[in-house]
């Protein structure tokens, strides 16, 4: 396999600017990053970096007032330019996603069985028998099992831990190629939290996807992912394959964040004095 048909998603120069009564105000600016085939991604950053709208972007589902300006090639397609239909095909096969709120990306008053034969039906042309069967083969493979009832279940019934259970079984059901998880286990405790990212792991291993792993927290992205972009106020702190960055981060602001993660057994001789708009500007073109 060449270099290219290795890439599976290319993102290049990727903007996005909201636009409000004061005219438009970018919250991404110019990112350039790429998956490999079978490789997972972390995308790094706090809060307001601008991680969920750059995961919006690839997934086609930015909020009205934001416009994206860039390419994210997907498989030699730039998934800006694809047209709602096109997008539709893409969604559940191609792409899965993981929301960063389970609770706002579930239906309110659908059960969880009629929620996760619908794509099934639509995508893989499965009878409702079958894809209800898959349905809970699915569950059994996230660790739910039918004895539990989750098919006929609301998504309030279900503790947060079960909620993201669902999202990923959800995600899945269509065997995409890439799957995106936006923070998939900030609202759980820590158990349930590598409970769920192991899970993760074994998915991604079992059946061969390609992994994008958002999170504010650079100790799980090392521990989780093989490469890494870090984010800071929408702008493109680095790249590079995540034992590198770990090892020789080039950028202040990812030493910092190294300092401010203690586990990682990162200790460096001086405490973080994170200026971040030292940094914002030095990558500001
Ligand atoms: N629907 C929206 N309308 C207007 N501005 C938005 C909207 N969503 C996000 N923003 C702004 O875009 C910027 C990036 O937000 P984004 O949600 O991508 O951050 P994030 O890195 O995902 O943060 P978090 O870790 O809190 O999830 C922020 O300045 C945010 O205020
Ligand atoms: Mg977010």
């Amino acid at each position: 396999m060449n270099n290219t048909e290795q890439v599976l998603l290319d993102v290049r120069g990727l903007s996005i600017d909201i636009i409000n009564e004061a005219g438009p105000q970018r919250v991404v600016h110019n990112l350039d990053f790429r998956l490999e085939r079978g490789r997972t991604l972390g995308i790094v950053g706090e809060s307001g970096s601008g991680k969920s709208m750059t995961a919006s972007a690839i997934m086609g589902i930015l909020p009205d007032v934001a416009v994206a300006d860039g390419e994210v090639f997907y498989k030699g397609n730039d998934l800006l330019q694809v047209t709602p239909a096109q997008r539709r095909k893409l969604s559940g096969p191609e792409l899965g996603f993981i929301f960063q709120e389970p609770m706002s990306a579930l239906h309110p008053t659908m059960s969880i069985g009629e929620q996760m034969v619908r794509p099934m039906r639509l995508h893989l042309g499965l009878s409702k028998s079958e894809a209800q069967s898959r349905a809970q083969e699915l569950l059994d493979l996230v660790g739910i099992p039918a004895q539990r009832g989750v098919m006929g279940s609301y998504v309030h019934q279900l503790s947060g831990g079960m909620r993201q259970r669902v999202m990923i079984a959800m995600s899945i059901s269509c065997e995409p190629a890439l799957l995106l998880a936006d923070e998939p286990t900030t609202a759980l405790d820590a158990t349930i939290q590598k409970q769920i990212l192991d899970l993760l792991m074994r998915l991604r291993d079992d059946l061969g996807l390609s992994l994008i792993l958002i999170s504010h927290d650079l100790g799980l992205v090392a521990k989780y992912t093989d490469d890494v972009v870090v984010l800071l106020d929408g702008y493109e702190m680095e790249a590079g394959t995540t034992a590198d960055v770990i090892a020789c981060p080039r950028s202040g602001y990812t030493r910092g964040l190294l300092e401010a993660a203690p586990r990682l057994g990162q200790r460096l001789d001086r405490l973080p004095v994170i200026n971040k708009s030292e940094f914002t500007k030095a990558v500001a073109k």
